[in-house]
């Protein structure tokens, strides 16, 4: 599928808008993002699973802001949360609480109670305590939860340790051997009902070969509990698609790992339920950036920009590459050099020894294939205000969220 962002005539542009255009309108560092490219993405999931019963649900970690939130809730797409912030954002955004799953490690009763009162699709329920918490908070509203175990397959899903999920070790789910057990346990309790099984192996997935292992035990376990009698209608198999960062790499086909996944849930009849967050945005959106000034130390050539890693975290965190383009194209030899925002810290950098074609200051630069995990993972640190999101559709952009303020700096604080 082709990027949203593309050069015309020299200049970078986003579905046909030049990205400089929203720079000028709406300053450094901004979002962008393509509501184009989100729904194209949308619909190669949908595309594929509308063959068999299906539930695709946006993880909304991946990119939370209102607007994207209510494009893909207009098309038709659930959600899947992990907190009770996000299932507020969700609603504001139109979503069907019907579409919505409920994830992650760590619930609060008060999380459960609201989810529930909301009427949400299910919740993926990740340890023993938190199976009895769901239970006696349903009890007490008189209420059932559909439920799934995530079940950790033990598989090896090849992507950066801070972002693999699904080993025997990682505090996520409850090891698949031992899931019939808890499974025995939750079709005993009142209030729940174990309606199905769930997992998720990691992120950024690039081959999908650990995904599809994951799917076959997922698939064992689902029939394995049918003969013993519960009532299991669905799998949930999570997220975890990657995208490509680098040139050299090639995003993975969202139908082609699909039509896998069908073959191998076979004639089940189960409703195959998915948690895309990274797949569905990340080349759908870019970080735009100002370069301030250049500078050289005795090794190093250094291009410092106005964007930080309080605004785009993933290369300080997870060490990971974006590329890097000036949005006006440049012509001549290039340096290598890293490329630093202004945040006082050493590990505060957006690229490190990068290829880079000439650039000077008040030249626009933008982040590629920022989309996901970029301004959610966004701070005030160095009491930077958390900067612009564009969202650009029907060959024109709106701002979806403004610039914080000073004031947004200090609101709730006392002296
Ligand atoms: N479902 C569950 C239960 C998850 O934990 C996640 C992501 C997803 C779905 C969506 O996975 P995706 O399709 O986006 O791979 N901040 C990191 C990524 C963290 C992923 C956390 N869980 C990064 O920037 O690479």
């Amino acid at each position: 599928m082709e990027s949203p962002f593309q050069y015309r005539e020299g200049q970078l542009t986003c579905d046909g808008v030049p990205l400089s255009s929203i720079a000028a309108e709406c300053g450094t560092p901004v979002y962008v993002y393509s509501a184009q490219g989100i729904l194209d993405r949308f619909r190669a999931y949908e595309d594929v699973l509308a063959a068999i019963p299906h539930k695709i649900c946006y993880a909304v970690k991946a990119n939370a802001n209102l607007a994207i939130l209510g494009l893909l809730a207009r098309s038709g797409c659930g959600f899947d949360i992990v907190s009770a912030g996000e299932l507020f954002r969700v609603l504001r955004a139109g979503g069907d609480p019907a579409s919505i799953v409920f994830s992650g490690v760590g619930k609060t009763a008060g999380e459960i109670e609201y989810a529930l009162t909301k009427g949400i699709h299910s919740f993926n329920c990740e340890s023993h305590a938190e199976l009895a918490t769901l239970s006696s908070v349903a009890v007490s509203l008189g209420r059932t939860v559909s439920l799934s175990i995530r079940v950790n397959p033990d598989v090896d899903a090849a992507t950066h340790p801070y972002i693999s999920t699904g080993m025997r070790d990682h505090k996520f789910g409850i090891d698949i051997n031992k899931a019939p057990a808890l499974y025995e346990r939750a079709a005993s309790l009142p209030g729940i009902s174990p309606e199905g099984v769930s997992c998720h192996i990691g992120s950024q997935i690039m081959d999908p070969a650990p995904l599809l292992e994951a799917v076959v035990k997922v698939v064992d376990l689902a029939q394995q509990l049918i003969r013993a009698g519960l009532p299991i209608r669905h799998l949930d198999l999570g997220g975890g698609l990657g995208v490509a960062y680098t040139n050299e790499q090639r995003t993975p086909a969202i139908a082609n790992y699909l039509k896998e996944v069908i073959r191998l849930v076979g004639e089940s009849k189960l409703t195959v339920m998915v948690e895309p967050g990274r797949s569905i945005v990340a080349e759908s959106g870019a970080l735009l950036t100002m370069v301030l000034a250049k500078k050289t130390s005795p090794s190093k050539q250094f291009i410092i920009v106005d964007a930080a890693m309080n605004d785009l975290i993933r290369p300080s965190l997870y060490q990971a590459y974006h590329e890097i383009v000036p949005v006006a194209k440049s012509e001549g030899p290039h340096e290598i050099a890293d490329v630093v925002g202004p945040v006082c810290e050493t590990g505060d950098f957006l690229a490190r020894e990068r290829s880079m074609p000439p650039v000077k200051a008040g030249d626009l630069l933008a982040v590629l294939t920022a989309g996901a995990y970029g301004f959610v993972l966004s701070s005030n640190y160095n009491a930077r205000p958390r900067v612009a999101e564009v969202l650009v559709g029907g060959g024109t952009f709106r701002t979806v969220r403004t610039r914080e303020s000073f004031e947004d700096l200090v609101r709730g604080e006392t002296l």
